[in-house]
């Protein structure tokens, strides 16, 4: 199966109520830990990278990798740009192969983010693959885009309700409440904002900043119209901790596949636990 845009899978996911992972793949043993999961519970999934995992495993192999994903698995992957910043750096992904992108204009005023975010809209339409736009902002650190918690703000559900209906995104990143990477203690979730927002458009929207999230939440997210949630840290801190445990025990250690083997499965298990509360097993 080749690559498919987020359209294949997420209209269901809106209409049926779940949410489909968006897991971020940083080098291979990533993108092997989430197919393999995938597979094990028949379930589609997102491949997201962001401009500095790009950067770090350049764009040939991302595709590559993803492609090869989806030729293994025959699960409906889509392969998506995260957070990304421009209009061009969209254009180069969709030209390599990416099925799927997000324009995050959120730091512009309102009219400027409508403004850019139709352009991409418009371009990648036409090539069959979808777009995420993003209103308000998320806080935390992801790569090199770190916003402080103080000065992330809440969308406003007019302003989204606006924003979809000007742009035509296939998904909206709200700031809701949670935050890129762990929390130091729980995330104060709006569900009322994500409720207002997705009774209003046909569209999911997207919840950042998944790990940490305690599992009700989760859930309650999902109800409220979440349809696609992104994950990234815990998967890191999964990978770190096992290479840590193996290199802690063992200082003969020197073949990387005997602490990246058990890196692998330590992600395995991260998103299949966040592929069954989020209900998208089986739904392949
Ligand atoms: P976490 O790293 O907090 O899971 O957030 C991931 C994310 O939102 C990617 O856009």
């Amino acid at each position: 199966m080749a690559l498919v845009s987020m359209n294949e899978f997420l209209p269901k996911a809106k209409a049926n109520k779940f949410a489909v992972g968006q897991f971020n793949m940083n080098n291979l043993e990533f993108a092997q830990a989430i197919m393999d999961a995938a597979i094990a519970e028949n379930s589609p999934f997102i491949y997201g990278v962001s401009e500095g995992a790009l950067k770090y495993m350049g764009i040939e192999n991302t595709v590559a990798l993803a492609e090869a994903a989806a030729k293994k698995s025959g699960l409906p992957i889509a392969l998506h740009l995260d957070h990304g910043s421009s209009f061009e750096v969209a254009m180069k992904c969709i030209r390599a192969g990416f099925s799927s992108v997000m324009f995050d204009g959120s730091h512009y005023s309102l009219e400027e983010n409508i403004k850019l975010t139709k352009e991409v809209v418009k371009v990648a339409k036409e090539m069959g693959v979808s777009v995420e736009g993003e209103l308000g902002t998320i806080g935390g650190v992801e790569d090199d885009i770190s916003v402080d918690e103080a000065d992330a703000h809440l969308a406003k559900p007019e302003e989204a309700i606006r924003f979809y209906e000007e742009t035509g995104v296939d998904c909206l990143a709200i700031a809701v409440g949670t935050a890129h990477g762990m929390y130091a203690g729980e995330p104060n979730i709006h569900f009322d904002i994500i409720e207002a927002v997705t009774s209003k458009i046909p569209v999911p929207v997207v919840l950042h900043g998944g790990s940490g999230v305690p599992d009700e939440m989760i859930k309650k997210a999902i109800a409220a119209g979440a349809g696609k949630i992104n994950v990234n840290t815990e998967n890191q801190v999964a990978c770190t901790n096992a290479i840590r445990e193996v290199l802690s025990s063992n200082d003969k250690v020197y073949d990387p596949r005997k602490y990246l083997g058990p890196a692998k499965e330590a992600m395995v298990e991260v998103v299949r636990e966040k592929i069954k509360l989020f209900g998208s097993n089986n739904q392949a």
